[in-house]
Order: C-alpha cells, then sequence, then structure tokens
C-alpha cells in the first residue's frame, strides 16, 4: 500500500484534527502518501482531495472543528454514489482510506471495502453512541462544556429560585445528559434509554420532586434532558402552570460541538487515528477501531453496527438517587 486517504464525516466532533493529525503523522512515519478528502463523501464524490503533510496539520490539534470539513452525504447512501466513491479514490490512488466519523459513515466505509478499497473506521461522534467501542472521540469535550454551560445556568436558576431544564445533545441516545447530569448534579436526568414516551407520567414525576424539594429549602431544581426526549420547551410551560415555581428552559445546541478538545479527546484520538494507519498497512479492511477493556482494537465493521449499547443499569440508578 503506497497511499490512503483520510476524511472526516458527518457531525463534526472535538479531536477530529488530532485524529486526522495522527493520520498523516503515522503514515509518514509508515512510507505512505496520505491525501486529505474534504467535506465528507461529499468532496470524495467532488474529488475535493489534497495532498496532506504535516505542514497542514500544523496547529490544529488544539482547535475545534475539523480542518478537513465535513459534511452529511445522501447521494452516498445510494449504490451509484458509492460506486463513484470507488472509482475516484482509484482514479486518485488511494488503496487505503480512514474514514473518521460515526455510525452513518461506517455504513460508508463497509461499502467503500466491498469495492475494493480498504477502509478503516475510526470512531468521531460526542454522543458516544457506537456500540463497538467504549470510547468515541468528541465525547469528552462534548460533555465538559456541556457541565460548564449548565454550571452557569445553575447560578442563575439558583439566585431566580426557578427551575431550569437544560437540554443537551445526543440524538437517540442519553450518555451526554447522563454524564453531565451526574456532574452537575442534577435533580432530574433524562434520557431516551428509560423514557417509554409516557411525556406527562415524567412531567409529574419532576412535578412532585420540585414540590418536595421545594417544601425542604431547596432554591432551584434542574433538569438535564436529552434531545432524545426533547419537549423541553412545552415541558417548562406545563411545569411551571402546575407547581407556580417559574420554569425556563434552554437548548445548549451546537456550542456542544465546539471549542478546544480535552487532553482525554486529543489522546484517544491521536491514538485512535493512529492505530487505523497501522491496520491499513497490515492489508485490514473493512475494520472499526475501538476503546474496550483498557485497550485500542479493532472489529469488523459490519459486526460492530449489528452491536447495540446499553446504558449500565447501576449507573442509571446511582444518578437516579444522588439526584433525589
Ligand atoms: O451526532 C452529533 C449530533 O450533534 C447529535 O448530537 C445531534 O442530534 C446532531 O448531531 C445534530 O446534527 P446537525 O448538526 O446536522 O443539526
Amino acid at each position: 500500500i503506497k497511499t490512503i486517504g483520510v476524511l472526516t464525516s458527518g457531525g463534526d466532533a472535538p479531536a477530529m484534527n488530532a485524529a486526522v493529525r495522527a493520520v498523516v503523522r503515522i503514515g509518514k512515519e509508515r512510507g505512505l502518501n496520505v491525501k486529505g478528502i474534504k467535506k465528507g463523501y461529499n468532496g470524495l464524490l467532488n474529488e475535493e482531495i489534497i495532498d496532506m503533510t504535516p505542514k497542514v496539520t500544523a496547529d490544529s490539534i488544539m482547535r475545534g472543528g475539523t480542518i478537513l470539513l465535513t459534511a452529511r452525504c445522501d447521494e452516498f447512501k445510494t449504490e451509484e454514489g458509492q460506486k463513484r466513491g470507488a472509482e475516484v479514490c482509484k482514479a486518485h490512488g488511494i488503496e487505503g482510506l480512514v474514514v473518521i466519523g460515526g455510525d452513518g459513515s461506517f455504513q460508508g466505509a463497509r461499502k467503500l471495502a466491498e469495492l475494493g478499497i480498504n477502509t478503516i473506521g475510526v470512531p468521531g461522534t460526542i454522543d458516544l453512541d457506537i456500540a463497538c467501542t467504549e470510547y468515541t472521540i468528541g465525547f469528552d469535550t462534548a460533555v465538559n462544556t456541556a457541565m460548564q454551560a449548565i454550571d452557569k445556568i445553575r447560578d442563575t436558576s439558583t439566585s431566580h429560585e426557578r427551575c431550569s431544564i437544560v437540554e443537551v445533545m445526543g440524538r437517540g441516545a442519553g450518555y451526554i445528559a447522563l454524564w453531565c447530569g451526574v456532574a452537575t448534579g442534577a435533580e432530574d436526568i433524562l434520557i431516551p434509554e428509560s423514557f417509554d414516551g409516557n411525556l406527562p407520567k415524567v412531567e409529574q414525576q419532576i412535578i412532585e420532586h420540585l414540590l418536595r424539594n421545594r417544601a425542604r429549602g431547596k432554591t432551584h431544581h434542574l433538569v438535564v434532558n436529552a434531545e432524545g426526549v426533547g419537549h423541553s420547551y412545552s415541558m417548562a410551560k406545563r411545569i411551571e402552570s402546575a407547581t407556580g415555581i417559574e420554569t425556563r428552559a434552554t437548548i445548549l445546541g451546537h456550542m456542544q460541538r465546539g471549542g478546544s478538545p480535552t487532553a482525554k479527546d486529543r489522546m484517544y484520538a491521536s491514538m485512535m487515528g493512529a492505530y487505523a494507519v497501522d491496520l491499513l498497512c497490515a492489508g485490514k479492511s473493512n475494520r472499526v477501531v475501538g476503546y474496550q477493556n483498557g485497550k485500542f482494537m479493532d472489529m469488523d465493521i459490519q459486526e460492530g453496527l449489528a452491536m447495540t449499547k446499553h446504558i449500565d443499569d447501576y449507573q442509571l440508578q446511582i444518578a437516579h438517587l444522588l439526584g433525589k
């Protein structure tokens, strides 16, 4: 193998740059040419391909976002798009490809592998929702960013003796909410994994909890809500009218995806990027890099995609008790 490519795809995540940098530097170290594909699979189809040198990735390890830019690409979900993607790789001499992204991006990587391009997935998403790995690049930074924002909301909420509902990202997963909820001492944490769709029931539980806490002199009530549960604004209205306690909702939104990555994210991203290059050098394809039981590892993409992730029951139970 002489030439490899690297792209970032789907939602960006802090420390994707560290992963790209590791691919470039370890690639060079192993004697490979490295090409950067801009804007994910979109850029592949449009042949937005640049030569990567350590100079291109210089000063990027501490920056949020992705220097390669990213996109979600519907065209690449079609057979035609995938075939064209493989052709573009071949035309540019790209024999191996590192795809940094989430589950959706790995589906594309699997297709490219079937079409003869050796591909390796690297888990990059703030959501931590990839089942075959205990760690995804960007999660630690996003949780810390959200935690700091929630701490600030809590200050003003306490001063006004209000109830606050803060909605965090995570798509269909509640990891960011669970971690932020525990880390900020939230009274209630709502996550899709333990939500049965009965919003009135959940609201009633919050109302009773809020009134109980008020009766014993608590001046604030913080609810961390995952976007997978949602409805934060309407929930706030109903809680306020049922209790007479001022309630505000804040949706943190995309600020959670930005910012300078934490040391932990930079470290994991660097290791995973390097690991992906070494898999390609060993002739491997259709693998996804992960972190399990204290070690970096890899597994078949198909197998990884078929796995499901469960939030630990003990963690959930303790998170609930801590907010009681
Ligand atoms: O997957 C990362 C993520 O930030 C999710 O938490 C969120 O649901 C989604 O992306 C938002 O996507 P977009 O930036 O396309 O609105």
